[in-house]
């Protein structure tokens, strides 16, 4: 592989609710980190797993003191390329919108649909205009890694299937769920864009493992969605995270060829050169 096309990964690891750090981190060092978007969720907490290069980043800060619409995406997304980072491993708590996915099943996702309003959503906003393509949000060689680490820890987990991204923070009413189901939705949550899309503009390979923690409020024999009974079921999501998160490192450590969304930008500025400011 010549240096051009290959690259050294450095894992990236975006915490949801619950999970503060990486089990077995060695050479652990937090680091507060400035962007041209601002300041990020927390400081990154850099280290190595099994000689694997790893950065973290809790979601909505340690403690949880941020809302989903009040995340500067923007500034976490740059934070971890600024800091090296290859490939985006991101964890959220999510409701099931299919029977078959019952709280503390983990799905790894591969599409989404973005129901967000008004989070700013791009790097290039003006000055370069840059369209980059989502028609594969999720890295297939991450989702598969995280995956295979799931089921060798035991986790029940479904590979596939899709992220409806709600602006929230209210959870969703019935009807909007039913809708949600109508369109094959599979989990939803509040935080995965436009952290998805930022990801692929920013030339980063990313996958979630989205933890079921409630069926929403449109199954007739479990009751609506509660914080109660997210927080009750992200307690023993959040341990099962930490191993398949463990598991999942280091073999995604090795030297590889570039991927796809690492070229994200070859071909989406539309902007030329001279004319760029
Ligand atoms: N996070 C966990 N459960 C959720 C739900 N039902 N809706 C939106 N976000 C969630």
């Amino acid at each position: 592989m010549s240096a051009q096309n290959s690259v050294q990964p450095v894992i990236g690891v975006i915490g949801g609710s619950g999970l503060y750090e990486i089990e077995g981190l060695q050479n652990k060092e937090w680091r507060v980190c400035e962007t041209p978007w601002g300041t990020p969720s927390d400081a990154l907490l850099f280290g190595t797993l099994e000689g694997v290069q790893c950065v973290f980043l809790p979601r909505h800060g340690r403690g949880h003191p941020l809302p989903p619409s009040r995340l500067n995406y923007r500034a976490n997304i740059d934070a971890l390329k600024r800091a090296g980072v290859t490939d985006i491993l991101s964890l959220s708590a999510v409701g099931s919108l299919k029977e078959e996915l019952a709280p503390g099943t983990f799905v790894i996702v591969d599409q989404f649909i973005d129901q967000t309003q008004g989070r700013p959503r791009t790097f290039f906003e003006e000055g370069c205009v840059a369209h980059v393509s989502m028609a594969e949000p999720v890295s297939a060689r991450l989702g598969k890694a995280l995956a295979d680490a799931a089921e060798e820890e035991g986790i029940k987990v479904s590979r596939g299937g899709t992220y409806v991204v709600i602006e929230g923070p209210q959870f969703s009413t019935r009807a909007e769920s039913e809708l949600y189901r109508s369109w094959n939705g599979a989990v939803i949550g509040m935080t995965n864009m436009p952290e998805a899309r930022l990801a692929r503009e920013a030339e980063m390979n990313y996958a979630t493992v989205a933890m079921v923690t409630d069926y929403d409020c449109w199954h007739d024999s479990h009751g609506d969605v509660t914080v109660d009974m997210v927080v009750a079921a992200m307690k023993e999501n959040t341990r099962k995270a930490a191993a398949l998160v463990r598991r999942a490192i280091p073999r995604l450590g090795k030297e590889r060829p570039l991927d796809k969304a690492e070229r994200a930008l070859d071909n989406a500025i539309i902007t030329p050169p001279d004319a760029r400011r």
